[in-house]
Parts: structure tokens; sequence; C-alpha cells
């Protein structure tokens, strides 16, 4: 059997992180897209050269021709604009669209049947441009936000528990950015539930909403301490763990953005909620209960990402 084709479009931070994890876990094959072609096919030459040293066998190789991209079973976005210190991923809205259509047109045109994976901010925005631009079925085109912001709270939950990140599990609902909602009820060590361990004396109830604050801001803080561009290593693991579940059929239960259709009452656009993700792509939406808080906190959150849709749909971008 061929190795699976990833395509990835955009070889900046992002790009070449994923490449070189696509190479580690000997995934398959990559294509590194981008305007700059030269660093697409640095990077791809780079990283390839340190396959013997590391025992995989992934072709790499660098374009500027979307022709390269024919038949990838998965592309991951990350083509556009970083956010820079003082900018909200909202400022990027004008910018990283236009790109995403371009993109998407890439997409449809050469490789209409892979499972896409968008990155690009504003997240739940771009995600939604490019399922409409490419015209793929929504359940092939998703968002990473969740997995990323999930994998914020674990790490700064076992901090705060001195238990290790794997006995941590945590729930992460609605948009990419201020308003992403984090379920402590659903956010558990070893399956006890954070306000269990509250009670339990393990933390206090003041503890966890830092927590939460600062994993709600976890992209700012780290684009503060760069001064250059904005986190790719925990972002390129992520979408990894999605590309992964597709291409092996693992069925597993991810927070990502994707497309609602009547799912908690809402219908087309994009927002972070849980779905299983296997080689259908992504196969069903996971619908929580919620309590009148968490509810009204979703709804904030699905009414900025609504807002920014309105947004773009002004500048007809
Ligand atoms: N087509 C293809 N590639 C493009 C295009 C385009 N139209 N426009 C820009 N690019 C490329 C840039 O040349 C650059 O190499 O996209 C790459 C983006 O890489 P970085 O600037 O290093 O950004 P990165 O840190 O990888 O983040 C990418 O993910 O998390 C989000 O906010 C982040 O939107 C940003 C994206």
């Amino acid at each position: 059997m061929a190795r699976k084709k990833i395509a990835l479009i955009g070889a900046g931070n992002i790009g070449g992180t994923l490449a070189h994890l696509i190479g580690l876990k000997e995934l398959g094959d990559v294509v590194l897209f981008d305007v700059f072609p030269g660093v697409a096919a640095g990077k791809a030459l780079d990283i390839m050269q340190s396959g013997p040293v590391d025992g995989f066998d992934s072709a790499m190789s660098g374009t500027n021709d979307y022709a390269a991209i024919a038949g990838a079973d998965v592309v991951i976005v990350t083509a556009g604009f970083p956010r820079m210190p003082g900018m909200s991923r909202d400022d990027l809205l004008t910018k990283n669209a236009g790109v995403i259509a371009q993109v998407a047109e890439g997409i449809k045109t050469h490789c209409p049947d892979a499972f896409v994976i968008c990155i690009t901010n504003p997240l739940d925005v771009m995600v939604w441009v490019m399922q409409q631009k490419s015209g793929l079925p929504a359940h092939k085109v998703i968002g990473m936000a969740g997995v990323l912001d999930s994998s914020r709270f674990r790490l700064f939950l076992a901090q705060e528990f001195n238990v290790s990140v794997e006995d941590v599990t945590a729930f992460v609902l609605g948009g990419h950015g201020d308003t992403m909602v984090p379920l402590t009820r659903y956010s558990t060590v070893a399956g006890i539930p954070v306000p269990d361990l509250i009670k339990m004396g393990w933390t206090t109830q003041e503890k966890i909403d830092a927590i939460v604050a600062r994993t709600a801001n976890g992209g700012g803080e780290i684009v503060k301490l760069l001064e250059k561009g904005s986190a790719f290593y925990a972002p390129a693991a992520s979408a990894i763990a999605m590309a992964e579940a597709y291409l092996l059929d693992k069925k597993r239960v991810l927070p990502a953005a994707v497309m609602l259709n009547g799912e908690y009452g809402l219908k087309d656009f994009y927002v972070g909620v849980p779905v299983v993700i296997g080689a259908g792509g992504a196969e069903r939406i996971v619908e929580v209960q919620f309590t009148a808080e968490e509810k009204a906190a979703f709804d904030k959150s699905c009414d900025a990402v609504k807002k920014l849709i309105e947004d773009f749909k002004k500048l007809g971008v």
C-alpha cells in the first residue's frame, strides 16, 4: 500500500513543525506549499535529511504550484499571517480570508476528497470560509483550536495538582479566543471532576478561575513572549492528533471547530464542540447537557463567532 499524502499549505513555523512531526510519526509523504517556494523546499529537504538519523522514509518536497497537492489525503492549512503583539485574532480577518479563499480553490481543483484541517486564525471564521469557498462537505473540513486549548488547560491543571498531564483530561468548548468556554465539570484528574477536587481540598475555586483565564489567553501569553509571531509547537502537535485520528480511523473524541447543523440548536457556522474523528472525517458531534451558566457562556462564544462571520460577509472578500 502506498504511503498517505499530506499537503501542508503554509511552510512557516507551524508548517515546518507539522512536517517534522509527520516524519517522526511516519504518517506519510509531505508536500509543503508556500508562496515562498524556496522556504518550503528548504524545510522539506532539511527535514528529510533528518530521516536517516531518526529512521523515517517520508518523502518531502516544497512547492508554490498547487498541482503538487493533487490527490492529497489530508491537507493542513496554516497559510496566512500570524498574529503580532497587540493584534487580536480578529484583526487578522481580512488579510487571512483572502489567503484562505485562494487555498480553497487549490484544494477544490486538486484534492477535493481530502480531509482538511484549518489552523489559520481567526480560526472559526477561516474554517467557515474554507468550507464555503472549497465546496467540500462540511464533515471533511474542520478547524484546529480545541485540542490546543484543552492541551493548555490540561498542562496548567497538571501543574496545579502536581500530577502527570497524562492523567488530566480537559473539556473546552466554543470559539477559539477570549470567549472560549472551559468546562471544569467535565475536566478531570483520573476521572475525578475538578469541582470534586476543590471539595477535596486539592485546589481552590480562585486558582481554577485563574487557570481558566490563563487558558483563554494562552495564545496571547506566547505572542507576548515571542514578540515575533505566535505559538507553533503545540498548535502543530494538536493538528497532528486530528490528522492521525482520521488517517488511522481512531474515532477519537476531540474538541474541534465543526459546522453545526442543528446540534445545540444552532446551524450554519463553525464553533468548537467535541467531535468523533475517524475515517469519515468529523463523524459525530457530541451534544453535552449544559447548566444555565455554561449555556450562557457557550451562547456568548457562538455570538462572537457569528458576528465575525457577519463582519466578513460585509467585507465581501
Ligand atoms: N499561500 C500560501 N502560503 C502563504 C500565503 C498564501 N497565499 N500567504 C502566506 N503564506 C505563508 C507564509 O509565506 C508563511 O510561510 O504562510 C506561512 C505562515 O507561516 P508563519 O508566518 O510562520 O505563521 P505560523 O506561526 O505558521 O502560523 C500560521 O496559524 O495559529 C495560526 O495565527 C496563526 O494564522 C496563523 C497561522
